[in-house]
């Protein structure tokens, strides 16, 4: 696999809704990348791979569902954007997106949005690679912060924000409005700071090394 960063962008969008709809599938209305792309609060980013060509789903057969599911199925197109324009081009960027990532950043603080693998590459540090080049770029936009909320079934992703650091500091009670799940509320204070940095450092070093990534790469946006 050839890794290559880089900031998200129009073209990206049919295969971040395949995945965000892979990882999310309760999430309704899902999220509309197509806005925060728009929004100058929201920085988001992908990791791809030029060397490995997308080739798009078959369009889905056109539902005869009856009831309750048939209607949610035909309304479905309305609110999913999944067109990178209105005029039903087919995607042009041609590069395999394995997972994307992104933050708002308010106040000095960067609040993670979102991360996700796509299911067939979790477990190959791929969502390590994400989450490191989103601390970078929450550094370089000026970020004092790191804030996120996860679910508090969502041990994995837990694991994954807790090996860099995120501490858990509260608990949103029903923050999730699909099934009134718990948020975890993690973050990392003082990102600039020595200590902070030189925990990153260690981090990055050693997922290069485990995953072969030239540490340059990391820095690809
Ligand atoms: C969370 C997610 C992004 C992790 O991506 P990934 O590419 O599989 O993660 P990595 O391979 O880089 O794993 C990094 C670390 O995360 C933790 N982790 C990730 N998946 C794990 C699992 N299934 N079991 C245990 N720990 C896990 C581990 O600490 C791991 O470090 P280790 O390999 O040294 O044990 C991915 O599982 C995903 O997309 N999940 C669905 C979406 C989601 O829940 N996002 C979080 C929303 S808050």
């Amino acid at each position: 696999m050839a890794f290559n960063i880089r900031l998200m962008c129009q073209e990206d969008l049919p295969q971040v809704n395949e995945i965000d709809h892979e990882a999310f599938p309760t999430l309704w209305p899902p999220a509309n990348y197509l806005r925060e792309l728009k929004n100058g609060l929201a920085h988001y980013i992908v990791v791809c791979d030029d060397e490995i060509e997308y080739e798009p789903p078959e369009p889905p057969k056109e539902t005869t569902q009856k009831g309750f599911f048939g209607l949610l199925a035909r309304l479905n197109p309305l609110f999913n954007h999944r067109q990178p324009s209105g005029n039903g081009a087919p995607p042009t960027a041609a590069d395999y997106t394995y997972g994307f990532t992104g933050l708002w950043l308010m106040a000095g603080e960067a609040h993670i949005t979102n991360i996700a693998v796509r299911e067939k590459y979790r477990r190959q540090g791929i969502g390590e690679l994400l989450l490191i080049s989103l601390i970078d770029l929450a550094i370089e936009l000026g970020a004092k912060l790191v804030t996120l909320e996860v679910r508090a079934s969502n041990t994995d992703a837990q694991r994954l924000y807790a090996k860099y650091g995120f501490i858990e500091v509260g608990l949103r009670r029903g923050y999730y409005t699909d099934n009134r799940e718990d948020g975890v509320l993690m973050t990392i204070e003082d990102i600039t700071s020595a200590p902070v940095q030189a925990n990153l450092q260690r981090l990055k070093q050693a997922h290069a090394r485990r995953w072969k990534t030239p540490a340059a790469r990391l820095r690809g946006y």
